[in-house]
């Protein structure tokens, strides 16, 4: 799964968490908020948008759940008798909401007696207005595997008709009662006697539900074509939504064969994960519909089942498909002429072919992830699948190519090789972030994906994992709410850090072999890490890349069982022949500082005279390591092209001698330590194991700094500066240095951007040019308010937009920032009328660029309005933009607090974009009265934050950090920035 929340909090948050792939920085973000939104292994954890059934997704609609079916209504761990009950306007799902403290430590694994060998599921699905609900039959062939006299299985929001079991022969087996377990999601079948080990029997249950619009389980989305409303069915099951459309075994361990059969309308189709079979007419309670058969699936997990029920049209290459709405179907060719490549390249590098007959991807209006892999019918949010040539930007090139990549490697990793238990979901969400930029890269060199890998993956991880408040990769987790947060930066950018460095370690030949070893060992089945660490040490000992008495686990259980990653700090031995290293871990705040714990650290050397080195650190805490001897005054340098998980700290004569050669010849380094030189240094000053001084003297560089990974590097370090001198005295001392530095690469890129312009000088226009303007550069913001103008006088402007689609975000946000409410307007009514999803979300961002208050209150007022074209899954969004600009944060702030019931019921309580918006409006606060404010805020409303309460803590422990970082360095910084050039 691709998430989109994770991506909207990092582009407004200023220290702790970057954003990823292709880094856009902070205040730039401004413009340019979403662009790469959801490339990126980020993202949205199911936006539990609770809204009650009535309040629907388009806007014309009528309240829908007259005659809902109610769920099984048992909400203690007592039975429960199962009875009919019918409600009006009562949402299933609101009794699932407030999950009390001490469930979460409930046990809410499945009995291991029973065993689903195969599913036949047959759903008829409702779309029409009114009535949004499903009918569903479901058989199941079980195996016991020891005598028990009930059968345990997850359901969730279902309301459960008929139950019967039966035995091979299909002799009934009597039923003594059918409850359900509401904490657990459990539908337990108590049997009269028991059933057999050995035996096998089918378990038959008719149900219904509701189509919801909460973007989970079983869900409704709609969309307008030619005026008209028209409805759709879509799936969303990973974690552990796949209950919420059918009972089932829901656990990634208990993988079954699965024959669907879907019935739908004459005039639309289906789809799921297996090609159909055939279509026959539907009994005649039914006249107008047909049921779909689809093929007997292979062995998979419950969360990898889909289907999608709709009028979409689709475009194909072979066996390969996109779908999409009709009036967007022209947007699909692009991921219809790299789908395909990437899925060879895979086949390729992972020696296995792809195991099913057929993949469709889809893009679905309202998709609450950005994408999800759902084995041969991969989902996707329309602007991470859909590319507009003339109107998106070639970076959503770029985007599109990463979720892809990212979601079909999921074909092989997670779906055909399964972790057995979410404990082990960073190897899923690794393993699919790593191999993603090696997919990119093979359809789009151009892009250069493995350097950005450091910008987009490492720094961000490092970001996070700096923080006390950080976990392990590899974490226990129990109910569906802790599986669902570590969906998290943690599983996947960290995840792909350690693999990639162990990539490293192994050389990638050796990795490579024994990945493939591994996949082949445990197909259609499930595996954990030590599964995988036992492969890599046989294969690496058979290629002699470790020493025998190692292994790999021993290496990497450090990574991922132990939280946070080290700093070597490396000291020339007074001999001048050696090093001497010593690690301790990382924290960003140093008060937190415990040195216990230790690492495997492979380490990697070079010298100004590039002698080479490298030796392991065997979790020793300090270490001698031989080198070649050197003058005074040469520099070397650690973890070369950063391909460690870990940070250099060296000391200061050393650090002094690495600025004086960025300076003096920059590009005597490669351009990932350019970046990793700056990355280091600036989060070394914030956490005060370096003068800031230092660490802003390597930035002078930069002036000559003429590729793109450093430069992100850089300003997305600058750019915490830029939120702590934003609303201060000393701003215009910030912005001239900044506008010094990038003044010359700004009138070498400038606006004139041409078709034949190298990927990564795109990327470096973006971030320099929306700098330039965003600082107020008079040429940048002259420039834009030009583009916008000609766009505005336009004839039809929503046809004819000669600004170029690189440009746009940055234009659009200068000139609504520069305009008024003319401006404004007239980009709404853009938003509105576009076809193309990517325009729709850079324009959503840019309207929050808005100088007038009123205007900004306005935008997120409509942000929390039924009716008002901005979908309840983009509300964070809005609030995100809004609050990156410095007119508008503490209005976001106070809206906040005004409307916090509102927000709360307009969202749903559960909602992550409630938790997207606590951050991003709380995101920016450095003074002790908005860390005092917010304190009480939080003291009297604390029960009514929710899966939002972990989140304000965070807010509050990084305001505080602000508020300190103010008090120690800002003063030092304004006397830096007072004596360099400008
Ligand atoms: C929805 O429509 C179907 C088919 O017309 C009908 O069988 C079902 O009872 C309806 N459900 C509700 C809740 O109205
Ligand atoms: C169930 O039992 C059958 C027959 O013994 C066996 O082939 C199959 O692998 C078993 N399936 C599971 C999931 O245990
Ligand atoms: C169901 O059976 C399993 C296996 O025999 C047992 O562990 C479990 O406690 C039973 N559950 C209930 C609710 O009886």
């Amino acid at each position: 799964m691709v998430r989109e929340n994770l991506v909207i909090m990092d582009s407004v948050t200023t220290k702790f968490a970057k954003r990823n792939l292709v880094q856009i920085s902070k205040p730039l973000a401004s413009f340019l908020l979403l662009l790469f939104v959801g490339c990126l292994v980020a993202t949205g954890l199911l936006v539990y948008n609770f809204s009650s059934c009535s309040e629907a997704k388009k806007f014309e609609e009528k309240p829908t759940c007259d005659r809902v079916p109610q769920e099984v209504p048992s909400t203690t761990e007592e039975a429960e008798p199962l009875t009919e009950v019918i409600t009006t306007t009562t949402s299933p799902v609101a009794s699932t909401s407030a999950k009390s403290a001490e469930d979460s430590d409930l046990d809410v694994r499945l009995p291991r007696a029973v065993l689903p060998q195969s599913y036949k599921l047959k759903l008829v699905p409702f779309l029409q207005e009114g009535n949004f609900t499903f009918n569903g039959e479901v058989e199941i062939l079980v195996n016991v595997t020891q005598a028990t006299n009930n059968i345990t299985l997850h359901s969730d929001d279902l309301f459960i008709d008929t139950v019967s079991v039966t035995d091979s022969n299909r002799d009934t087996v009597s039923i003594r009662d059918v409850r359900g377990v509401k904490k657990k999601q459990f539908l337990i079948i108590d049997l009269d006697e028991d059933v057999h080990a050995g035996g096998q029997y089918y378990v038959f249950i008719k149900f219904k539900g509701v189509l919801n619009d909460l973007l989970q389980g079983f869900y409704r989305s709609s969309y307008e074509e030619n005026n008209v409303t028209r409805w759709m069915a879509a799936t969303q099951f990973q974690a552990t939504d796949a209950r919420k459309s059918f009972p089932c075994f829901d656990e990634p361990g208990l993988k079954a064969r699965f024959q669907i059969s879907i019935a739908r309308l004459k005039n639309m189709t289906s789809i799921s994960n297996m090609r159909r079979v055939n279509s026959t007419e539907a009994e005649p309670e039914l006249p107008d519909y047909v049921w779909d058969h689809f093929e007997e699936s292979v062995p998979m997990s419950t969360y990898l089942v889909a289907y999608v029920v709709s009028d979409f049209e689709s475009i194909s290459d072979g066996s390969f498909s996109i779908w999409a709405r009709r009036s967007a179907l022209g947007q699909a060719s692009y991921s219809l002429e790299i789908g395909p490549k990437i899925l060879k390249y895979y086949e390729e590098f992972f020696g296995i072919e792809y195991p099913l007959p057929k993949l469709d991807m889809v893009a679905i209006p309202d998709f609450s992830a950005g994408a999800m892999e759902n084995w041969g019918l991969i989902t996707y949010r329309e602007p991470v699948l859909l590319y507009e040539k003339g109107v998106s930007s070639r970076s959503s090139l770029q985007r599109i190519a990463h979720v892809v990549a990212h979601e079909l490697a999921h074909q092989w990793f997670g779906n055909l090789v399964t972790p057995t238990w979410w404990t082990d979901l960073w190897l899923n969400e690794g393993f699919a972030t790593y191999v993603e930029f090696l997919g990119a890269y093979a359809v789009a060199p151009k892009w250069k994906d493995p350097d950005l890998f450091l910008v987009s993956e490492l720094h961000g991880a490092f970001g996070l994992d700096a923080l006390k408040s950080s976990h392990p990769i590899s974490i226990e987790v129990n109910n569906p709410d802790e599986v669902n947060d570590i969906f998290d930066r943690i599983s996947y950018s960290k995840g792909a850090s350690i693999i990639r460095m162990m990539q490293f370690f192994m050389t990638a030949e050796v990795f490579h072999k024994g990945l493939n070893k591994y996949l082949k060992s445990s197909m259609y089945s499930n595996a954990e890490q030590d599964d995988l660490w036992r492969t890599l040490t046989e294969v690496s000992h058979e290629n002699g890349v470790l020493e025998p008495d190692i292994t790999i686990k021993e290496i990497m259980d450090t990574w991922t069982l132990q939280t946070g990653y080290p700093l070597i700090t490396a000291r020339k031995a007074p001999q001048n022949n050696s090093v001497i290293l010593r690690q301790e871990r990382f924290y960003l705040h140093r008060d937190h500082v415990e040195n216990t714990t230790t690492w495997w650290v492979p380490i990697t050397y070079i010298d100004k005279y590039n002698n080479q080195k490298k030796a392991w650190m065997r979790k020793e805490s300090e270490k001698v390591m031989e080198v070649e001897p050197l003058q005074r005054g040469d520099w070397f340098l650690l973890n070369v092209n950063q391909t460690g998980y870990y940070r250099v700290n060296y000391e200061v004569e050393n650090w002094l001698a690495l600025i004086e050669q960025l300076r003096n010849s920059h590009l005597v380094f490669d351009p990932k330590n350019r970046a990793q030189l700056l990355d280091d240094s600036l989060n070394l000053a914030f956490s005060g194991y370096i003068s800031y001084d230092v660490a802003l003297n390597a930035t002078l560089y930069l002036v000559n700094e003429r590729e793109y990974i450093p430069w992100n590097s850089g300003l997305d370090n600058l750019d915490y500066l830029y939120d702590m001198f934003v609303r201060t005295a000393h701003f215009d001392k910030y912005k001239t240095y900044i506008l010094h530095l990038i003044r010359d690469y700004y009138a070498e890129l400038g606006f004139k951007d041409s078709t034949d312009d190298d990927p990564l000088v795109v990327l470096s226009r973006m971030e320099i040019v929306g700098k330039a303007c965003l600082l107020g550069l008079r040429d940048c913001i002259m420039q834009a308010v030009q583009h916008f103008q000609n766009w505005k006088n336009a004839a039809n402007p929503d046809r004819n937009n000669d600004i170029s689609p690189d440009l746009r975000e940055i234009v659009y946000c200068t000139a609504i920032s520069d305009g008024g409410q003319e401006e404004w307007e007239f980009a709404w009514q853009r938003y509105l009328n576009t076809n193309v999803a990517n325009e729709k979300e850079i324009l959503l961002t840019a309207l929050g660029c808005s100088k007038e208050t009123w205007i900004l209150s306005r935008y997120l007022e409509w942000a929390l309005t039924e009716n008002s074209g901005i979908r309840k899954h983009d509300s964070a969004r809005v609030f995100a933009t809004v609050s990156t600009n410095s007119i508008g944060q503490d209005l976001a702030y106070r809206f906040l607090k005004t409307n916090w019931n509102r927000i709360r019921s307009y969202l749903g309580p559960s909602s992550m974009s409630l938790v997207s918006i606590v951050k991003t409006s709380t995101a920016h606060f450095n003074t002790e009265e908005e860390v005092n404010d917010f304190k009480y805020f939080l003291k009297r409303k604390q029960s009514e934050f929710g899966i939002a309460l972990r989140t304000a803590q965070q807010s509050i422990e990084q305001a505080e950090a602000n508020v300190k970082w103010m008090n120690t360095y800002f003063k030092t910084i304004v006397q830096w920035l007072e004596t360099v050039p400008r």
